[in-house]
């Protein structure tokens, strides 16, 4: 999408926010395409990390489920090497400027914009009049997000990426209509890398995703090492040889997400592990050994996850302190945008 306000350089500090909604399991993806990068870059700058429980109620969550949730993925941030004491951890909805900065968004943000966003099309289907309304301005909420903390960079997969361009439109706008150039930031997408886009196991076409109904089609964060090995074994693979080098993985969906899901998990390119099993078939030692790097990086992380939620005290004293950081940063950027708009008392 293209704007047609011209934008001024942003001067203000780097910053980075990112999130995940308490919906469902972890899974690869979100760790590879996600997860890992808000460790590395937690030394770089500023980093604000919320378990976004406003947007995962635009579709139906037990109430229960929802805030035992909330502090599971609280979890996996700090199990994945998340360092509370380096980013702040908390809970959107505990930070109600977010939802004040959406409300204005959304005078902002036009319906063309909103009618093009590709995730929305996908989560309904056929039948987007039983949807809810939220679901609709679903990325009007993920730009106040980013813009109530004026964050810079935000790391996430590459499903992300229209939103981001919906945020940095939004930003521009409001910027140009009330005449604050680069009051708010142009958020860049960090989205590089292997594992930007992790594909199902049984289908290279789709993305691998908490909602897909088959539980064969990702490795979860919980999976132990006897389901991690079933899942690669039985992943969906072609007749062919694995290929010497990266042309050959053209047409090959599949073979090309395993391949990438082994130089994301070990910090090599796809040619380097393409160098090492050029000529085998898949289940020589192939999927042998990436089952067992999976269980190698994700067991650490889950044994971490279940040690962590064994005290929900602790990590609701974790996400009330990181509430409190985060709304200190917002309130006076909200209060900076209220006056901007023209709110009482000016
Ligand atoms: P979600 O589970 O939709 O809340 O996503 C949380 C984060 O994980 C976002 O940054 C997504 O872009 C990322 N993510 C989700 N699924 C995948 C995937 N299959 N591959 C890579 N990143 C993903
Ligand atoms: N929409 C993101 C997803 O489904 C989650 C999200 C909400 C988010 N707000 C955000 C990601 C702000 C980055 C920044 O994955």
């Amino acid at each position: 999408m293209t704007t047609e306000h011209t934008p001024v350089p942003y001067t203000g500090p780097q910053r980075v926010l990112s999130g995940v909604q308490p919906s469902g399991d972890l899974h690869l993806g979100n760790y590879l395409g996600a997860l890992i990068k808000f460790v590395a870059l937690q030394d770089q700058m500023e980093c604000l990390y919320c378990v976004v429980d406003l947007h995962a109620i635009t579709q139906w969550q037990d109430p229960k489920q929802l805030t035992r949730q909330t502090r599971e993925i609280a979890a996996a941030y700090m199990a994945a090497g998340v360092d509370p004491k380096k980013a702040i951890i908390f809970p959107q909805s505990a930070v109600p400027e977010h939802t004040e900065l959406a409300w204005i968004f959304q005078c902002v943000a036009r319906l063309g914009w909103l009618d093009r966003m590709t995730q929305f099309k996908e989560k309904t289907g056929k039948h987007k009049e039983r949807h809810s309304v939220g679901l609709y301005t679903y990325p009007v909420l993920q730009a106040a997000d980013i813009l109530v903390y004026k964050a810079t960079h935000v790391p996430v997969g590459e499903d992300q990426r229209q939103h981001l361009e919906l945020t940095r439109d939004i930003a521009a706008k409001f910027n140009h209509d009330f005449e604050a150039p680069a009051f708010f930031p142009l958020a860049q997408a960090l989205v590089e890398g292997p594992g930007a886009r992790i594909m199902s196991l049984r289908d290279g076409s789709v993305k691998m995703s908490k909602s897909d109904p088959s539980d064969q089609s990702r490795i979860t964060l919980t999976d132990d090492a006897d389901a991690i090995a079933s899942k690669i074994r039985k992943a969906r693979t072609d007749p062919e040889p694995l290929p010497s080098d990266e042309d050959g993985l053209k047409g090959r969906a599949e073979a090309d997400n395993l391949v990438g899901i082994f130089a994301a998990l070990s910090g090599q390119t796809k040619a380097q592990i393409l160098a090492t099993y050029a000529g085998q078939g898949f289940g020589q030692s192939f999927k042998p050994d990436l089952a067992n790097l999976l269980v190698e990086k994700l067991a650490p992380v889950s044994a971490e996850m279940r040690r962590l939620l064994a005290d929900p005290a602790e990590i609701d004293r974790t996400l009330a302190a990181g509430a409190e950081k985060a709304r200190a940063i917002a309130a006076p950027i909200v209060a900076d945008t209220k006056k901007l708009v023209g709110f009482w008392p000016g």
